[in-house]
């Protein structure tokens, strides 16, 4: 299959494209490179062993995406292109609703007009809250707390209301919980550009002396340790469901939800642990206050895409761990090395 992958230079798109390389189908990258660089998709061309066809485009641009369609036999969408930052979604909400919202109008739109009817959507486990008892299902009300993750949950009514207008249209929203690790080549994995919230680079970047300490955001939620509790589910394993995804796409048409995790809550001071017992490395670390959006705990209940498609996670937080310090180690300061 020839799939186009929107934010294919980013972190879960790039791991994903290789796997799907690895699989024998054709990629194009659409990105605007606005939070990575060209030379992640030079890296999916080194470690795949395969040309990339890639493409400076933002989602926004119906022209742009026109061309993009017309250009390639696209018969699937992979749609990772979006903003992510929890705290800086409070910030500047607005460019939240821009991109991921209107960015998903005019991909679906643009879609549509080419006759692409398949789409597997980044959606993500924020949209649950804070409200429900653990481990969480897809049948969960959400409630989300923050723009970010509001902005996901429109993009998923979004893409059911297109189904519903559109009855050929085939819609997959995977809530992913919380990627981390890298490829296991230690070439590809997650580089951040400008300012960055998430815990994994975070650790590594103070790991590798390039930052003083660890904030550890929050020590009074009511978890057994204070600090706040994620479902980290290594980036391979989410790459391999994106693969499953794609093979279900025409079992029907119309839109499905399924949970990405592991099923496994490991709270922020339980992975400063399991790093530094994995890797050997001190994480020192400093305790701040609760940062705006955040919630308390957030696991998968994974069951039913484990019921639906056999999908599983295979890797354990000392392997997401070890993924992560190789390529950090290798790539101190990322692609550029
Ligand atoms: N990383 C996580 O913890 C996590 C968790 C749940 C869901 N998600 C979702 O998964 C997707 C991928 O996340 P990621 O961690 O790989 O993020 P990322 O920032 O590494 O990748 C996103 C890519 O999209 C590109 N992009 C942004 N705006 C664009 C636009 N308007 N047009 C074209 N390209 C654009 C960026 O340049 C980047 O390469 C996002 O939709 C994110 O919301 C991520």
């Amino acid at each position: 299959m020839t799939i186009m992958v929107t934010g294919g230079a980013g972190y879960i798109g790039s791991h994903t494209c290789a796997d799907l390389l690895a699989h024998g189908h054709d990629v194009v990258v659409v990105d605007d490179f606005s939070n990575s660089t060209p030379e992640a998709v030079d890296a999916l061309r080194l470690v795949s062993g395969r040309d990339v066809a890639s493409y400076r485009a933002d989602v926004r641009d119906g022209a742009a995406l026109g061309e993009i369609f017309a250009a390639h036999p696209i018969d699937t969408v992979i749609h990772f292109a979006a903003k992510k930052s929890v705290p800086e979604s409070v910030q500047v909400p607005l460019d939240y609703y821009d991109v991921n919202v209107a960015g998903t109008a005019s991909l679906v739109r643009s879609m549509t007009e080419h006759g692409v009817r398949r789409i597997v959507f980044s959606s993500s486990c924020s949209i649950y809250g804070d409200a429900h008892p653990e481990p969480l299902n897809e049948d969960d009300p959400p409630g989300p707390t923050n723009p970010y993750a509001r902005s996901k949950l429109i993009c998923e009514q979004l893409l059911a209301d297109a189904c519903v207008a559109s009855t050929d249209l085939s819609a997959i929203a995977l809530r992913y919980f919380n990627p981390v690790g890298a490829h296991p080549s230690g070439d590809l994995g997650e580089v951040p550009t400008g300012h960055f919230d998430n815990l994994m680079p975070r650790l590594c970047a103070v790991a590798a002396g390039q930052a003083d300490k660890l904030q550890v955001f929050g020590t009074d939620y009511p978890t057994p340790d204070g600090s706040a509790i994620r479902d980290y589910v290594h980036v391979m394993d989410v790459a391999e469901a994106h693969r499953v995804a794609i093979d279900h796409l025409d079992d029907r048409a119309g839109m499905r939800l399924l949970n990405v995790g592991t099923g496994t809550g490991v709270s922020v001071l339980g992975l400063i642990d399991a790093f530094t017992r994995t890797c050997g490395v001190p994480v020192p670390y400093a305790l701040a206050g609760r940062r705006p959006g955040d919630v308390a705990s957030l696991t998968a209940d994974p069951s039913r895409i484990a019921a639906q498609w056999g999908w599983r996670a295979s890797r354990d937080v000392t392997q997401m761990c070890q993924d992560a310090w190789r390529f950090a180690v290798r790539h101190p300061v990322g692609y550029q090395a």
